[in-house]
């Protein structure tokens, strides 16, 4: 079928089947489909959308576009998560190891922060020496024998989506969820998985704000996942305040470090963490249940076995051998600490967390364009909770900067992204809003 036949037909309204579309993905990998016709496909998609079988047909066309990993020598079930991202969401950094020091493989492939939100990437470029693009083979051999390997993605997984999500970037066709939820997918497939839990964040920080959205996200990433063959479950999880009370690169990842030797276990963070894991272990088959997954997660954890595990993953992938025992050391600290004093008595009822995403882009810890450099020691730490009650001149959160002039900014970002009133308000929410099974 020619391309423009294939536009025709969903610009129509029509259903195609899955032979078109694998055509269409191929064509547009071998550049016999042009990246006008790519463009007006995805516009075609976003005003017509896409019927679940046409869905899993482009997963799975864009998950075949590439490499598929392949896990069959090894003896544990290969699992992971994907969160659609946040602030101060650093799970996968004490995730990972978590699970695989209760058994599973976690080959995690993950991304750099965009926008206001954060990427776990840049968050382990932090640590000196940690190679987030190894050769396979070190990659393959981490997950053997440590469990876990946090890297990035290579060029090899999905071609396809990175070409359409390249053209959809400037067409203003990103916000599609088929295509949002095939763009996912399909590297997620492509990574060779068992099972795969999904961390749809919802709120003011969130990717998708308003929590219907969110909720259809994540019923069409389950749906689609599991359609394709992979078992997958989702969290909604809330994303109206940071998740961890860090926002940054190397304050990040102090914050899991922290957190998984026990030093300092935020509830909000060991609560999502703990949820994320059990999922995980029961779709690895290595808990019979959520609640006895959660419990293993949670041994692994309290008996320093995670910690170990993040340990040997650092130094497999060229990070310091003695990264938990000297993290000061090593951790890049910014030259400037400064507090953000209350501007008057109060509770904290709300956050503009994608404000708060974005003071940290403006102190340097993120990046406007992909291509842009980033900060690692830059960033917000001990930002106050919602609901807290706080007196004038008490911290709000203190900024790690450069330099004066942009930690003066930062600090009236921090004032006006949080609104401080005087009666009490309603009990925090529980971070984990909704579950999404298969
Ligand atoms: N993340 C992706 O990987 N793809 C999208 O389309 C949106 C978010």
């Amino acid at each position: 079928m020619l391309p423009q036949e294939i536009i025709r037909a969903k610009r129509d309204g029509g259903v195609l089947d899955p032979a078109a579309i694998t055509e269409l993905i191929e064509g547009l990998v071998s550049g016999r489909v042009s990246e006008g016709q790519a463009a007006a496909f995805a516009m075609a998609v976003f005003f017509r959308g896409l019927e679940h079988s046409e869905t899993v047909a482009l997963t799975c066309a864009m998950r075949d576009s590439g490499t598929v990993l392949d896990w069959s020598d090894l003896s544990r079930p290969v699992v992971d998560k994907h969160s659609t991202g946040g602030v101060g969401d650093n799970i996968s950094l004490m995730l990972a190891p978590i699970v695989a020091a209760c058994g599973a493989a976690v080959p995690m492939i993950s991304g750099r922060g965009l926008g206001h939100t954060g990427g776990t990437l840049d968050k382990m470029e932090s640590i000196p020496g940690y190679r987030v693009a190894p050769d396979n083979a070190l990659f393959r051999r981490t997950v053997a024998t440590v469990g876990c390997a946090i890297i990035g993605q290579t060029e090899a997984l999905a071609p396809a989506d990175k070409r359409l999500y390249a053209i959809r970037d400037v067409t203003a066709t990103v916000e599609s969820i088929p295509l949002i939820t095939a763009s996912i997918l399909s590297k997620k497939l492509a990574a060779g998985l068992n099972g795969l839990v999904l961390d749809v964040k919802t709120g003011s920080g969130a990717f998708m704000a308003e929590r219907d959205g969110a909720r259809q996200l994540a019923h069409s990433l389950v749906a689609v996942a599991n359609g394709a063959g992979l078992r997958t479950t989702a969290l909604l999880t809330d994303m109206d305040q940071p998740l961890a009370d860090h926002a940054g690169n190397a304050v990040e990842v102090d914050h899991a470090v922290r957190f998984l030797t026990g030093a300092r276990r935020d509830p909000r963070v060991e609560a999502v963490t703990l949820a994320l894991a059990g999922e995980m272990l029961v779709l690895a088959g290595l808990a019979k249940d959520l609640e006895a997954g959660t419990a293993r997660a949670r041994d692994a954890l309290d008996s320093g076995a995670a910690a170990e595990t993040f340990a040997r993953m650092v130094a497999a992938l060229g990070g310091p051998v003695d990264f938990l025992e000297r993290l000061d050391d090593h951790l890049p600290r910014a030259p400037l600490q400064r507090v953000v004093a209350a501007p008057a008595d109060g509770y904290v009822h709300a956050m503009d967390t994608r404000g708060l995403g974005l003071a940290v882009v403006a102190l340097g810890g993120g990046r406007t364009r992909p291509q842009d450099p980033v900060d690692h020691a830059v960033g917000l730490a001990e930002i106050v909770p919602m609901g807290r009650r706080i007196t004038r001149g008490e911290p709000l959160a203190i900024i790690h900067a450069r330099d004066a002039a942009s930690a003066e900014a930062a600090a009236q970002r921090v004032v006006s992204a949080l609104r401080i009133l005087e009666a009490a308000p309603e009990a925090a929410a529980h971070p984990v809003l909704e579950r999404i099974g298969a």
